[in-house]
């Protein structure tokens, strides 16, 4: 909260009347050299969470990922970034190769990874980084404060050696490309790629509750679908206390582009006793967080309800009966019963269940 506070400020002094918001240029590449001498080069680049670019040793170009990012950078950029990655292909089989040596390692699989990038906090820079890892373990990095380079490991002496005297040439390259080229590239893309990197698609979000046979109590909210990844999720108590939660699954993201989190809450049957609580989403995407209200505890079974879970069951009998028979006519095969045990179904509650007597029904149908 203080960091955040403090950050809001800094920003407010530093650029007054600028777009806002924290932006991050980022290039990972991953060199393997296989057993039988064979070298695999990638990389792939990304604008926050967004992949915008990419390279493989088998097509030996580099190009944009979506068609905003062509029009951005232009094809001039992606021509001159190509033959530096030819280059950049060539140096890093010679680089292994050495690094190899200092590990006195003659044969085996090996990789090299590389993680370069630049980000923008309210139009200041931030957080530039220019780091080697050796068969997955940090080996080499750049400080852009010194201009020199940290050696994490012992045999990463040699090349911090090199790279400080007689390779001085690659050192100066590191250090113009984080300070202009890096910033440059991500400004042009932040301006043109705005509508896709700050796209707003608010979570959808359903809280459930699970009862122990001990009496206790664990809710669980899900936000699903949410774009930028930053999102709060807390619990609330008749609509005031927050509660610290007990359990989160972290921020993950979807093969879409946006992100889902869970959080659970686990609550005594006495801290239950009446009682109301509800999941708050803090989403950029929200003006207001809403309140989304846990299902209460089911209390004994109304004439009503137990008439409709009657009727409910009776329906579905009868609809898992007739797919079986048409089924059956359908196909002399032996039976398999897969999909009878569907009825009992009724241990866990949420606010958003309804698909119980679908599917018996269309699988009958459709074959
Ligand atoms: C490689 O071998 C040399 C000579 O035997 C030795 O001095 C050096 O410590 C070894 N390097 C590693 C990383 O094991
Ligand atoms: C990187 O180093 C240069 C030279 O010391 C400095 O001017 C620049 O502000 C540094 N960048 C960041 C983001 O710290």
């Amino acid at each position: 909260m203080a960091w955040g506070l403090l950050l809001a400020l800094c920003g407010a002094l530093l650029a007054p009347a600028a777009a806002g918001g924290h932006h991050s240029l980022a290039v990972l590449v991953t060199a393997v050299i296989s057993e039988d001498g064979t070298h695999h080069f990638t990389m792939i680049t990304n604008v926050d969470d967004v992949q915008i670019a990419y390279y493989r040793s088998d097509t030996r170009e580099v190009r944009p990922s979506q068609e905003w990012v062509a029009q951005a950078l232009g094809a001039e950029y992606f021509q001159e970034k190509t033959q530096q990655f030819w280059r950049h292909e060539e140096g890093s089989k010679v680089e292994t190769r050495r690094w190899m040596q200092l590990y006195n390692q003659t044969g085996g699989i090996h990789t090299e990874q590389v993680h370069v990038g630049c980000a923008l906090s309210d139009q200041a820079p931030v957080d530039p980084r220019f780091q080697f890892a050796y068969n997955g373990r940090d080996f080499i990095s750049f400080d852009n404060q010194t201009g020199t380079w940290v050696a994490a490991v012992q045999p990463a002496f040699a090349p911090k050696q090199h790279w400080e005297t007689t390779g001085k040439a690659w050192t100066k390259f590191v250090q113009q490309y984080l300070q202009s080229e890096c910033l440059g590239t991500l400004r042009s893309l932040v301006l043109q790629g705005r509508a896709v990197l700050e796209q707003q698609v608010p979570p959808e979000v359903s809280v459930f509750r699970r009862d122990a046979p001990d009496g206790s109590v664990t809710l669980s909210c899900c936000a699903r679908g949410f774009h930028p990844r930053p999102i709060h999720v807390s619990w609330v108590r008749d609509g005031e206390d927050i509660l610290a939660e007990k359990d989160s699954s972290g921020i993950l993201p979807n093969a879409d582009g946006t992100y889902s989190t869970q959080s659970s809450l686990e609550i005594s049957p006495e801290q239950e006793d009446g009682h109301r609580y509800a999941c708050r989403v803090e989403h950029s995407s929200l003006p207001e967080p809403p309140l989304i209200w846990a299902p209460g505890k089911k209390g004994p079974l109304t004439p009503g309800v137990l008439a409709a879970i009657i009727l409910a069951v009776v329906v579905l009998a009868g609809a898992v009966g007739a797919s079986v028979i048409l089924w059956r006519r359908k196909s002399a095969g032996p039976s398999k019963p897969s999909y009878a045990p569907a009825a009992t179904k009724s241990g866990e509650d949420s606010a958003s269940s309804s698909s119980l007597g679908t599917d018996p029904l269309s699988v009958g149908l459709q074959s």
